[in-house]
């Protein structure tokens, strides 16, 4: 009412350090054109377009009619651990114990949660580029500082040891470590993961080992971290169920590590979340100790889906990328449409497409390198074949 009022600050300062999620942001923007009756070729959001097996759904469903609904045990049911557990030891040789295993809503809340009790104020933290989006919040909003390492598009984004060894200082605290990687697609090399566990380990530096599509590994050679326990003090896993088993909305995740920082995680998670929901565990141990097939078959379509991206790309003069050999991303180089009076920036033309094209891609400056969009091809073969069509046809008129 005329007077002037004294600024207040309202905001926190380690909430103004971050943003939101470039994914999130431009899956609204999508959906809010999809409401509109837009047909969109979606290549935007990373999640599975297949549906929950159906033994999991099954599981779900008696958990609710046998009324477990109850609170569990923070870190989960003793079931659930045990199923994690004994997964990740039948398929990799971790040998984790109930107690080295915490069960999260969701492998980005393992992640939040390892960072959050191992992160300090001023420490170190190596994230090889191009990353997924939430690490480098994720450290920030900690008060973390970001050291990213950079990788080689001509050597397929790959990271190695000697890469991840020259960027450690004495304020190393942790390294982040995601492979098959989001969004490039790029694995690490099995020698090379074993060289980055046991470096950490000599040097006292967690490596936190994001292993979200653990199982989307197309080299026919998927390997831990946790596989060389003499190495376990400082190796964290970050896993989760929502790609392995088409489980995106239930939000199931874990971790496993040294009991001292698991305790921490589930110290820090029974004053925020306390446990994941009762019968979404119940559907879990069902996803990690029913058939495993539906995981070999999901990984079958999504290599052939890659395989069908990238022959269309093949198509499209001045587009050029590398083959991915796991999750269910392409990051194609767009620097030849730069420019020449049209989109200046990989943000620039990510939203053109979707405008004009009616391609949904989120822009590569959200994973930290400006020449890039990527595509997830999680999503039918008709949508590829009519998405790159498009793209094909609206690209001509930059080239
Ligand atoms: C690399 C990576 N880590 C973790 C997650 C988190 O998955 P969720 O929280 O659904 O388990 C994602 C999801 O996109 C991801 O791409």
């Amino acid at each position: 009412m005329g007077m002037s009022v004294t600024e207040t600050k309202v905001l926190t300062d380690r909430i103004n350090r971050i943003e939101v999620s470039a994914t999130m942001a431009i899956t609204a923007e999508a959906l809010k054109m999809q409401a509109s009756g837009i047909d969109l070729a979606n290549f935007g959001a990373g999640e599975p377009h297949f549906n929950t097996p159906q033994h999991i759904k099954d599981a779900a469903i008696d958990a609710i009619e046998k009324n477990f609904s109850r609170y569990t045990a923070v870190a989960g049911t003793p079931e659930i651990r045990k199923a994690v557990v004994e997964r990740h030891t039948a398929d990799f040789g971790s040998g984790y114990t109930v107690e080295e295993c915490v069960f999260t809503t969701g492998g980005k809340l393992a992640l939040f949660n390892a960072v959050q009790v191992l992160v300090d104020h001023g420490d170190e933290v190596i994230l090889p580029v191009p990353y997924w989006v939430s690490f480098k919040d994720i450290i920030e909003y900690a008060g973390g500082k970001v050291v990213y390492v950079e990788s080689d598009e001509r050597e397929d984004f790959r990271i190695t040891a000697k890469m991840i060894e020259a960027a450690i200082t004495p304020k190393t605290k942790a390294i982040i470590l995601n492979t098959p990687s989001n969004p490039s697609g790029a694995v690490v090399s099995p020698a090379d993961l074993e060289a980055i566990v046991r470096l950490a380990h000599a040097r006292g530096i967690y490596l936190l080992l994001d292993e979200c599509y653990v199982y989307l590994n197309f080299t026919g050679a998927a390997v831990s971290g946790g596989t060389f326990t003499d190495c376990k003090e400082h190796v964290v896993i970050l896993g989760s169920l929502s790609k392995t088993y088409a489980m995106t909305g239930w939000r199931a995740g874990f971790a496993l590590g040294p009991k001292q920082v698991i305790g921490a995680m589930s110290k820090l998670q029974s004053q925020s979340t306390s446990n994941t929901s009762s019968m979404v565990q119940k559907a879990s141990v069902a996803a990690l100790t029913g058939p495993q097939e539906c995981v070999a078959e999901m990984r079958t379509d999504y290599l052939k889906l890659r395989d069908r991206v990238l022959a269309g790309f093949k198509t499209i003069p001045g587009l050029t990328c590398t083959v991915p050999q796991g999750a269910f991303y392409v990051y194609p180089n767009i620097s030849a449409f730069l420019g020449k009076g049209g989109p200046k920036t990989a943000s620039e033309l990510a939203q053109k497409l979707l405008t004009e094209a009616h391609v949904v891609t989120v822009p590569g400056e959200a994973f930290g390198t400006d020449a890039h969009i990527r595509l997830s091809y999680a999503v039918s073969g008709d949508v590829v074949d009519k998405g790159v069509e498009r793209m094909r046809e609206y690209l001509a008129k930059l080239g």
